[in-house]
């Protein structure tokens, strides 16, 4: 499988990554529930499948708890990413995500988050959201430098979107930057240039558009984009829109990794065929490209 330099991290990673909200369980948010074997046989497909980056949070209901369960004992064949500022408060019948922004929460999250992930490191700790501002009068980067320290983070990242994410990158101390892309939703394209140009490494979510205008949760939205830029016209025979969607992120110079998330089966496959089939031609990409800014241009 493809991999690339996550910027300055010197980590190698697969560019098909995998994120884990999907495996969130019962109780949180959503429709589907993926129950136990299916968490199990999911993360180990990943593993078996080459994919070496995995993305989770103490957001995402027990999804932490299932990476220690399930593949802590194969910890030496992934790099684990999770993240902080979380205080998710469990209702009796969904999750509610918060978050705050103090040493003492990153703290409870960091000690929380190795415990469930039975792991003693954590390769990259990220802020799960927040701004500049606040991040620096709390002194949160000195606190995520302390873990360093102590071992048990191995470099800090950032997650997060626009508008805060200018000032974030213009800090200048995030070994990653976390961040939406895809072809119908480009609207970070900038962030990631500019983020990679200090040598960040790149980490995208969204990148197969949330599945797209096959999705079985359906987003508006980004099925506009799809029809009116007339995105069919330029699928080669045989190749899924997903297949267009993905390939066009991993074709963007500045995707070191993207997180897919699915708990579907088949759509696993088809994901990681569509990565192995690398790169959108040129002219492809461009044309894709000039549509979809057409696009965005008169709306
Ligand atoms: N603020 C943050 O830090 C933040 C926020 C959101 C997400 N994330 C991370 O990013 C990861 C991915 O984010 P995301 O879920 O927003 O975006 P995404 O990966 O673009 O979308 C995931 C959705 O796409 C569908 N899908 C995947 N492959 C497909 C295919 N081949 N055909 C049709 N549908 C397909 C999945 O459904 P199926 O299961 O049916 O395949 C799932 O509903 C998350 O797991 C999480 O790790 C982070």
């Amino acid at each position: 499988m493809q991999t690339r330099t996550l910027g300055k991290t010197g980590l190698e990673v697969t560019q098909l990554g995998y994120g884990t909200m999907g495996l969130r369980g019962p109780k949180t948010w959503g429709v589907r529930v993926v129950d136990e074997n299916e968490a199990d046989r999911f993360l180990n497909q990943v593993l078996d499948s080459g994919i070496n980056f995995i993305d989770t949070s103490p957001d995402y209901g027990i999804a932490e708890e299932r990476i220690g369960r399930y593949i802590s004992s194969r910890r030496n064949e992934f790099i684990l990413a999770t993240k902080c500022g979380c205080c998710p408060v469990q209702h009796d019948d969904h999750l509610e995500v918060k978050h705050e922004w103090n040493a003492e929460l990153l703290e409870r999250n960091i000690e929380t988050s190795l415990r469930r992930m039975r792991t003693d490191y954590i390769d990259l700790l990220q802020f799960h959201g927040g701004d500049a501002e606040t991040l620096q009068s709390e002194g949160l980067v000195e606190t995520m430098l302390k873990f360093h320290d102590q071992g048990k983070i191995r470099r800090i990242g950032m997650s997060n979107s626009l508008p805060n994410l200018l000032d974030l990158i213009d800090l200048e101390v995030f070994d990653t930057f976390q961040m939406p892309y895809s072809c119908l939703s480009p609207e970070h394209e900038d962030c990631m240039n500019r983020a990679a140009a200090q040598g960040a490494g790149i980490i995208i979510r969204g990148g197969i558009a949330k599945g797209g205008p096959d999705a079985e949760i359906q987003r508006e939205n980004l099925k506009t984009v799809w029809e009116r830029s007339k995105l069919d016209e330029l699928l080669d025979v045989g190749m899924s829109r997903a297949e267009l969607i993905l390939r066009y992120t991993l074709s963007h110079p500045n995707c070191h990794t993207t997180i897919v998330g699915t708990c579907n089966e088949e759509h696993f496959a088809e994901n990681l065929a569509s990565a192995n089939k690398g790169p959108l031609a040129p002219d492809v990409f461009a044309e894709i490209t000039r549509r979809v800014n057409q696009h965005i241009a008169h709306n």
